[in-house]
C-alpha cells in the first residue's frame, strides 16, 4: 500500500514528530519513520531505546473507538515479521512482541484530538550490545527494514482479518502464573486464562476470572 511517508534519520521519538503532524492538520493514512530516536517513548512513560539498526514507525488512524487496536496491531506486525523474514514471534499482553523469551518489538498508542498515533519500534538489526537485558535482536539485515515497513502500512491499513485468532494462539502469558502491577504497584496475581475478543486479559485470581482492559497494566511472569 503506497502511503504518504516521512523518512528521517534521527529524530527525539517518531510519536512525537507525528502527534505534531496531526495538530497541524496531517490526515491518515500518514507515516513517519526514523533510523534512530534519540528520546523514544514507551507505554507508561517509560523510555524506549532506539540505536541505529532498529526499525522506528507511527502510524496515523482516525480515533474510532476501537478498543482493540493496539492488540490488533501486535498481530498486525507479527504477520509483517512473518512474511518478511520467516520469524514466529510470541504476543506478551496487550502488545509486545517476543522472541526466544525477550522483547523484539513495542507498541505505543497516543490519542491526538480525533486521531490515534501508533507508533511501533521493532529490534530488526540492532546491536544486542545497545540493548537492554529484557530485549533482544531479531537479528536481520538493514537491508530489509525498508520491506518490512511496507508490509506494516499493508497489514495495518488492510482488514487484517482472524486477528483475535492469531493473537490467542500466539498468546505467551497462556496458563502461566502472573503479577498484575498498576503504576509500578502489583495488585494482585493469578494465572492467565486467555484474551476476550477485545483483546483484553482474563485472570484467574483465587478461582475467580477477573478482565484486566488496556491501559496501566503490566503482567509479569513469576519466576
Ligand atoms: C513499549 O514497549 O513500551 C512501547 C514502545 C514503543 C516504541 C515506538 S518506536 C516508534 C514510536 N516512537 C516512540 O517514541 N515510541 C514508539
Amino acid at each position: 500500500m503506497n502511503i504518504p511517508f516521512e523518512r528521517l534519520d534521527v529524530t527525539d521519538s517518531t510519536n512525537r514528530v507525528l502527534k505534531e503532524l496531526a495538530l497541524d492538520g496531517v490526515q491518515p493514512p500518514y507515516a513517519v519513520c526514523a533510523l534512530r530516536q534519540t528520546c523514544g517513548r514507551g507505554r507508561m512513560d517509560r523510555s524506549f531505546i532506539s540505536p541505529n539498526g532498529g526499525i522506528y514507525v507511527s502510524f496515523l488512524f482516525d480515533y474510532n473507538n476501537n478498543l482493540s487496536l493496539t492488540a490488533m496491531a501486535a498481530v498486525a506486525v507479527r504477520r509483517s515479521i512473518l512474511k518478511v523474514c520467516g520469524i514466529s514471534c510470541d504476543i506478551k499482553w496487550v502488545n509486545d512482541l517476543y522472541y526466544r523469551g525477550k522483547k523484539v518489538c513495542g507498541i505505543l498508542a497516543e490519542a491526538v484530538n480525533d486521531k490515534v498515533v501508533l507508533g511501533i519500534g521493532i529490534n530488526w538489526a540492532a546491536e544486542i550490545s545497545d540493548l537492554p537485558d529484557v530485549a533482544t535482536t531479531l537479528g536481520q539485515s538493514q537491508v530489509t527494514a525498508n520491506a518490512l515497513i511496507e508490509e506494516l502500512a499493508n497489514q495495518l491499513y488492510g482488514p487484517l482479518d482472524m486477528w483475535i485468532e492469531e493473537y490467542r494462539a500466539a498468546d505467551m502469558l497462556l496458563g502461566k502464573q502472573i503479577k498484575i502491577i498498576q503504576a509500578g504497584v502489583e495488585t494482585g496475581c493469578g494465572v492467565a486464562r486467555g484474551i476476550t475478543p477485545e483483546g483484553f486479559l482474563i485472570v484467574e485470581e483465587d478461582g475467580v476470572e477477573v478482565v484486566l482492559s488496556t491501559g496501566e497494566v503490566s503482567v509479569r511472569t513469576v519466576e
